[in-house]
């Protein structure tokens, strides 16, 4: 995870001290807005507000950046919120000047918005208009990005919010976006987000001594982000192509064994399998069955299989009736809507003395 930037876990301290709230705005992809508002509660933090992608926080202490939540996509400290202006860009002139900005962090600074609903402005009016109203107040030197260029590499992040009820205004306390993950220096085609990866590992409830496999495990994001989350387990990832990534992605002594092999041919007993095969995109497999019939034989009864899946593959896994699905959680990701499904081997139904007799062959 980045860590924070001098100076922002302190802030968040001094005004809890001096008995201000601080507020955090969380960004995540689309679907996980629940999962990562009970990672934040679980953390002891306060979610106010859950809308689609976002969730407004507030921190009980400055663990919310020292120890950032990993399923959030990017997380940034509320200095303004006012009425969302509408669609009029004088109301949204009005509305920016309206932003009480003193105290924010000098420097060089470049600004991202986005808006919810129909607007006579575009997201480059938001950003030159709060970016120069900083400037203004901050002394700071504001980075436009109307025209194509790259903000420079040393500055800070403003992000501003118009979710049709508030404008947030607030500064990412990272230097990069809270999903760049420090590990993940190699990727393989298809690579998982890792706030995805980071999601299937909590809803796989992964417990101590647990045996963890991932037989498709590219460059090992899944059980990367799963060891982060649950490190008293021992993990092995498979994959049919290079290991290379993984390997290289993986710190000394971690408890991961990578291993070169076929999903098809599977040996062990597992508690959890936790997965992306490929969808089919820019990877392909064909059918489902062949794995999901090796993933049955591999699993404790009692084991449980995270698997993000493309609506068909996700289709065959709930009409097989070799599985109880427990949950299923619609994602957007890399421009597809996977589905992340959670299941159990469905146990054989007891025989009934009624079907005992029916069936003198079972007895
Ligand atoms: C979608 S990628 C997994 C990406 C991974 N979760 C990550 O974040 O890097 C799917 C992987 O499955 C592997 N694969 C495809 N067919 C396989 C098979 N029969 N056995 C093992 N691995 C296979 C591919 O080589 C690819 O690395």
């Amino acid at each position: 995870m980045p860590s924070a930037r001098l100076g922002a876990a302190e802030s968040i301290t001094r005004a809890l001290c001096i008995g201000e709230q601080p507020m955090v705005l969380v960004r995540t992809v689309t679907g996980l807005e629940r999962l990562a508002a009970a990672e934040l509660t679980a953390a002891n933090h306060r979610v106010i507000d859950l809308s689609k992608r976002q969730l407004i926080v507030e921190p009980t202490s400055a663990t919310i950046v020292t120890n950032p939540p990993r399923l959030a996509d990017d997380l940034f400290i509320v200095q303004a919120a006012v009425t969302d202006p509408g669609r009029t860009r004088a109301a949204l002139t009005a509305a920016v000047n309206s932003l009480d900005l003193r105290g924010c962090p000098p420097g060089r600074l470049a600004v991202s918005a986005s808006f919810q609903g129909t607007r006579n402005y575009n997201r480059f009016d938001v950003e030159d208009l709060v970016g120069e109203a900083v400037q203004r107040l901050a002394g700071s030197r504001y980075h436009s990005r109307r025209n194509g260029t790259a903000p420079p590499t040393e500055r800070v992040d403003w992000r501003v919010v118009l979710d049709g009820t508030t404008m947030w205004v607030g500064v990412r306390p990272f230097d990069v976006p809270l999903h760049r993950r420090e590990y993940r220096r190699h990727t393989v085609t298809g690579s998982l987000h890792p706030p995805v990866a980071a999601a299937m590992a909590r809803i796989a409830n992964i417990g101590e001594g647990h045996r963890v496999v991932d037989p498709f495990c590219g460059a090992g994001t899944l059980l990367l982000e799963a060891q982060a989350i649950a490190p008293s387990a021992t993990y092995l990832g498979i994959d049919k192509a290079t290991i290379a990534a993984a390997r290289a992605n993986t710190a000394d002594h971690a408890p991961i064994h990578w291993r070169t092999g076929n999903a098809r041919a599977l040996a062990g007993q597992f508690d959890r399998i936790v997965t992306n095969p490929p969808w089919d995109v820019r990877l392909g497999i064909g059918d489902l069955a062949p794995y999901l019939n090796q993933w049955r034989r591999v699993l404790k009864p009692d084991g449980l299989v995270v698997a993000i899946l493309n609506h068909e593959q996700a289709a065959r896994m709930i009409g097989d009736t070799a599985w109880r699905i427990h949950d299923v959680y619609d994602v957007a990701v890399a421009g597809q809507h996977p589905r992340i499904l959670v299941a159990e081997p469905a146990r054989p139904r007891r025989s009934t003395p009624a079907a005992a007799a029916r069936c003198p062959v079972a007895r």
